[in-house]
């Protein structure tokens, strides 16, 4: 049966309750963990790996919580579910929804997606709306119609999505031999996936399987920041949005949702947030690639942040580091092509990255 190949229902003895026959799954989870060797011998760490969540059946981590939410849907019976994305959520709850045979629509930002993650949602048959505004907006527009209309809504607000994102802690760890990393690092746009992965630490850890749990630090975009202001300025006592810009477009998010969660999480586990430059992002990026890996631009965020964490000593290099790659590299071509023409970052941009860093990208 399906069920048995998804990596996320493997683990549903700690998931929502849903009959067999309603479970949604494209198979997804089960991801690689990869070694990074150049990335690590750059940063003088001896243990560096990468959870590729950007293996998933539609291209990024949206997946694993999209199959938990979206059976939940389904066996609730609801006939349309409808997301505002940043464009992997849409992409994912494209492919569930048609699975199940359920209506979908998508609210995005005009102009402000990948293609690839556009395209994807039109393939798997979801009503694509494009709206002149930012993905905030679309919240805001997608909270008016959950009201109004008997729509489910499959934002990472939705606690279900948050049950399928958890797993991969689980996968983590049977994939380490139950040796627990020192630091798990993921990108922050919604704020969502630190507070997944969180849960997902500190259930093993209330159940006995584990005794301490990972660090988990936050990377966002200096253009997308507002989890990083909010922790310089009162410890993130409070969070005030900021007007969203950075190319990583998956994590161009002003008014992140879930930004109590990750507050909360950062200092359960010890955590940091940190935010990179365009520059440091797409130079991150590149290296990722370099491994023969790649990934998206908001994934890179992680080994961009991950750079800044070893240098003041918040990372010792005996450490155990696992990054979070939360989409695949095709998601975004435009984005590498452009890097790599030389015509992505700007003259100021490439001015505030390090000299040393200004070289590596000449050689990439
Ligand atoms: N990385 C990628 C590739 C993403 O698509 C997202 C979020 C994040 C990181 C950030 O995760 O929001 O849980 O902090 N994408 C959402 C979307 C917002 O609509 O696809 P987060």
């Amino acid at each position: 049966m399906a069920i048995d190949q998804s990596g996320v229902w493997r683990f549903r003895d700690l998931l929502p309750i849903v009959a067999d026959d309603q479970i949604v799954t494209l198979r997804e989870g089960n991801t690689p963990l990869y070694e990074l060797p150049k990335c690590a011998a750059k940063l003088g760490l001896s243990f560096l790996l990468a959870k590729h969540q950007g293996m998933n059946p539609t291209g990024s981590f949206k997946d694993t919580g999209m199959t938990s939410a979206l059976s939940v849907a389904a066996s609730r019976g609801f006939e349309w579910v409808a997301v505002a994305s940043t464009g992997n959520t849409s992409a994912a709850m494209a492919g569930y929804a048609a699975r199940a045979g359920l209506k979908s629509m998508v609210l995005i930002p005009e102009g402000k997606i990948a293609w690839g993650k556009l395209s994807q949602s039109m393939d798997y048959g979801s009503v694509t709306v494009q709206l002149k505004t930012d993905f905030d907006g679309c919240v805001r527009v997608l909270n008016e119609l959950v009201q109004r209309a008997p729509v489910y809504m499959l934002n990472s607000v939705n606690p279900y999505r948050l049950e399928g994102q958890k797993t991969p802690a689980f996968e983590i760890l049977e994939q380490l031999d139950w040796r627990i990393p020192d630091h798990l690092i993921v990108p922050g746009g919604n704020l969502a996936n630190c507070s997944a992965l969180g849960k997902g630490f500190a259930e093993l850890k209330h159940l006995g399987f584990i005794h301490r749990v990972p660090k988990i630090s936050v990377i966002q975009a200096h253009g997308a920041n507002p989890l990083f202001r909010a922790m310089q300025k009162d410890a993130g006592a409070t969070l005030e949005p900021v007007v969203a810009e950075t190319r990583a477009s998956a994590i161009r998010i002003g008014n992140p949702a879930s930004w109590r969660k990750a507050v909360r999480i950062l200092a359960e586990t010890g955590g940091w947030v940190e935010e990179v430059s365009e520059a440091e992002i797409a130079l991150a990026k590149a290296e990722i690639g370099a491994e023969g890996i790649g990934c998206e631009p908001a994934s890179a965020v992680t080994y961009a942040g991950l750079k800044k964490l070893v240098a003041d000593g918040r990372v010792a290099p005996e450490e155990r580091v696992v990054l979070l790659l939360t989409g695949h590299t095709l998601k975004d071509p435009e984005y590498t092509i452009n890097y790599h023409r030389g015509e992505l970052l700007t003259e100021s941009e490439l001015a505030t990255a390090p000299a040393e860093e200004r070289a590596a990208m000449k050689s990439l």
